[in-house]
């Protein structure tokens, strides 16, 4: 649904998030603590889904991308050579009466920030660099070994480079995936999960030979595929854009930088970046690459797609938010919804009716995420899923004893259909796959 269409839609994410289990404020009974978020039951397993697709995108269905997993906290020469200690930084600038803080490139921040003082002269400090990069003491004795937790995942593809060439089949041109949590001390986390201090980030480093076409070409081919996937997953095609990075705001790394960016209640705003990263890595960690075939020695350049699990999860949510007279719907993709069948038996004082929906439920659970539900009425029971995005309920009535057939209810036609208890497991895997 459109800001434009429901002007408190993000309130309204927000608040069915905590109600229904998606999302929590970390340590929320000790007030919470800025720019950290908790999944709940619902939130993990729509996350989960996420980062399935992505990696059945990325890595599964190519022949030329490997997968890693490497540690959060890495030796800190990593940092040096990469830049970030020097460069990974935001501009800061503090309000001179109530010393708050802002990033001085957030002109919504510092409107609404002088709109707190309304009668006062406002001024500000100089605006000066702040490293968004968190330190960690790691050891028992002192001095104690400082490191960083990672500010991007990025860096632990880089650093394996040579590890994944001696130890798997591949050549340039190939990539290495991987999603995993990153950490930035952002001045200003907020917008709900849109900008936090721990988030989750899935991406791809793509090498290349060093060749200004073959990267153009490859930067293109990127930038189509990641917004396709966008598309797949449900958001609507007219919320999604690019949009080229200027000179001035590109982050050190970066030759070039488009943004797949989002409409969001609070503007356009960037849901993943796509990078020309050149050599600018492997070169600091002294990396090169030796061509088996044609026995050259160069540095591959890389082409990045980085997008953030947490990012996908907000738009997705507000996407799919519909409402229909009293009704919510999360129009999720069914590949991507928490629950993807939700099984009642109609009355609930029946026990001959619970019984069989529950058999029912316990053997779609095996193979597909369901629930079971057998509060208030079926009206209830429908609008409560609905609300969650689960697109198909099965209901087991007094027929279904009789024929072994149950009534299938779509999420968004409403529709209902009478399916054999026995085709079941075939009628949800031909609607998911
Ligand atoms: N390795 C490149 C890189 O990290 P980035 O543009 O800084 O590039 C990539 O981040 C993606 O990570 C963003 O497009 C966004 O989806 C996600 N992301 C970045 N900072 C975030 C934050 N503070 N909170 C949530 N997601 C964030």
């Amino acid at each position: 649904m459109n800001v434009d269409d429901n002007p408190n839609l993000m309130d309204k994410v927000t608040a069915l998030c905590k109600r229904r289990g998606f999302i929590f404020p970390s340590s929320e009974i000790y007030g919470g603590l800025q720019g950290f978020w908790d999944y709940g039951p619902l939130g993990v397993e729509l996350k989960n889904n996420i980062k399935r697709e992505w990696w059945k995108k990325m890595v599964y269905e190519r022949e030329d991308v490997v997968g890693i997993d490497a540690a959060i906290i890495m030796n800190p020469e990593v940092w040096k050579a990469s830049g970030h200690l020097e460069a990974f930084t935001d501009p800061l600038m503090e309000c001179k009466i109530c010393h708050q803080r802002v990033r001085a490139d957030n002109k919504e921040a510092i409107t609404e920030h002088e709109k707190s003082h309304k009668d006062k002269e406002i001024k500000w400090t100089e605006p000066r660099s702040f490293n968004l990069m968190t330190e960690v003491f790691l050891g028992v004795t002192e001095p104690k070994l400082k490191s960083y937790l990672r500010g991007e995942i990025t860096q632990g593809a880089f650093v394996n480079f040579q590890n994944v060439v001696n130890s798997s089949r591949v050549k340039v041109p190939f990539g290495i995936a991987q999603i995993g949590k990153a950490f930035r001390n952002e001045i200003t986390p907020g917008n709900f999960i849109f900008r936090m201090r721990e988030f989750e980030q899935m991406e791809l480093e793509y090498f290349i030979k060093p060749n200004e076409e073959e990267s153009k070409n490859t930067f293109e081919y990127f930038k189509k595929l990641r917004i396709e996937w966008y598309e797949f997953l449900g958001i609507k095609k007219e919320n999604l854009r690019f949009r080229e990075h200027e000179d001035d705001e590109r982050a050190h790394y970066a030759r070039y930088a488009t943004d797949i960016e989002y409409n969001s209640p609070f503007g356009w705003k960037e849901f993943e970046g796509i990078h020309n990263r050149g050599d600018y890595d492997l070169k600091n960690h002294r990396l090169s690459y030796h061509d088996p075939e044609s026995g050259e020695n160069y540095i591959p350049w890389v082409i990045e797609t980085s997008g953030g699990v947490d990012r996908a999860a907000l738009f997705l949510l507000l996407d799919s938010y519909h409402e229909e007279e009293k009704r919510v719907i999360l129009k999720l993709n069914p590949k991507i919804a928490p629950y993807k069948v939700a099984v009642f038996p109609l009355l609930a004082n029946k026990p001959e009716l619970v019984d069989k929906a529950k058999e029912i439920y316990l053997n779609l659970k095996l193979k597909i995420n369901s629930v079971f539900d057998a509060r208030g009425n079926i009206g209830k029971r429908y609008f409560a899923q609905d609300e969650i995005g689960t697109p198909w309920c099965v209901t087991v009535d007094f027929k279904s004893l009789e024929d072994d057939m149950v009534t299938i209810r779509d999420r968004d036609s409403a529709g209902q259909e009478r399916v054999g208890i026995g085709k079941l497991g075939e009628y949800f895997d031909s609607k998911l796959n």
